[in-house]
């Protein structure tokens, strides 16, 4: 029997992300083109007594994530363990964090992600990335999309995934912002200044990611939640306007932010992107990473 496995699982930006009204739970209509970027989390999930479901953190975010049930890794193991009828299921789970949490790129999503792959091969239970796929919608609206990684547009809720057709690597600079945004309050701040908008996928945007053209993807970035990001914390503008002065091809908030990304015409200039956002205080770190990548994957 499996005894330890280990997971690494990407953080998302989205590519473009349209907001249009709300269904009867209150969840949004979205058309987005989310793409899988190289900044990831790692997940160790151990065999453990039956019933024991524990989890620990290394990394971002350390000391003040939830480890009880209240966190989605938690939700995600147990979720999988009652689907699968597994008996005597219990999983001790160990996750070291580069993604920012509460950062708008899908960091506890992610994690989420990564315990179904890896309880799928602890517990032994052979289930196909599609068999995983309805429970990883059940947890959160951007879970199916980090298990399936790439480059995919989302619609409804974010949840009905269609990959998409690109060429090249994209080379992004983030900057994380001091504290985080929560989700909720963001879409709550969109509904309060904006109409409900059209979800229509820019098709520009699809084109220049066929053909592999970074300026045109750069200049086709799209985010309907900006406004309310900046609406929330206004010294995003002034990060945004930073990466833009240094050369950005594109400059936008990822998600709901506060974390915004740049893209950059090659790794150096990346580089230089990421020297240029480190001396604005309200900047708290750089990151540097690259996309397309694939989904959560079991380690060798
Ligand atoms: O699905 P998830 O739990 O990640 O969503 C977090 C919150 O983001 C939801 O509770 C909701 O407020 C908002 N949301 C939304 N419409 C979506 C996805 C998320 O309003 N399509």
């Amino acid at each position: 029997m499996t005894r330890a496995v280990r997971v690494r699982v990407p953080a998302k930006v989205n590519l473009a992300l349209r907001v249009g009204g709300t269904d009867e739970q209150g969840f949004h209509e979205l058309g987005t083109v989310f793409q899988a970027v190289s900044l990831g989390d790692e997940v160790q999930a151990e065999t453990t007594r039956p019933g024991d479901f524990r989890l620990a953190f290394q990394g971002e975010g350390a000391g003040f994530l939830p480890v009880d049930d209240t966190n989605l890794a938690i939700r995600a193991a147990k979720l999988l363990a009652q689907r699968f009828d597994v008996a005597d299921a219990g999983v001790s789970l160990l996750i070291r964090k580069r993604i920012p949490v509460a950062g708008g790129m899908a960091g506890g999503s992610a994690d989420a992600a990564a315990v179904l792959v890896a309880c799928n091969a602890l517990w032994g239970l052979g289930a196909s990335r599609d068999d995983l796929q309805p429970i990883a919608a059940e947890l959160g609206s951007d879970v199916p999309f980090l298990l399936l990684g790439g480059t995919a547009i989302g619609t409804g809720r974010g949840i009905d995934l269609t990959p998409v057709m690109t060429s090249g690597t994209y080379h992004w600079t983030f900057a994380l912002s001091h504290g985080g945004l929560s989700t909720p309050s963001v879409f709550k701040e969109f509904d309060r200044l904006s109409d409900p908008r059209s979800t229509e996928i820019p098709e520009p945007l699809l084109e220049a990611l066929r053909a592999g053209d970074a300026a045109a993807v750069g200049a086709n970035l799209t985010n309907d939640l900006e406004e309310a990001a900046l609406s929330l914390q206004p010294s995003l503008a002034h990060t945004l306007k930073l990466g833009l002065e240094a050369g950005a091809l594109g400059a936008i908030v990822s998600g709901s932010g506060p974390t915004c990304a740049f893209l950059a015409g090659s790794d150096a200039h990346g580089h230089e992107l990421a020297e240029a956002l480190s001396v604005f205080s309200g900047v708290r770190a750089v990151r540097r990473a690259y996309g397309p990548v694939a989904g959560a994957q079991v380690l060798p």
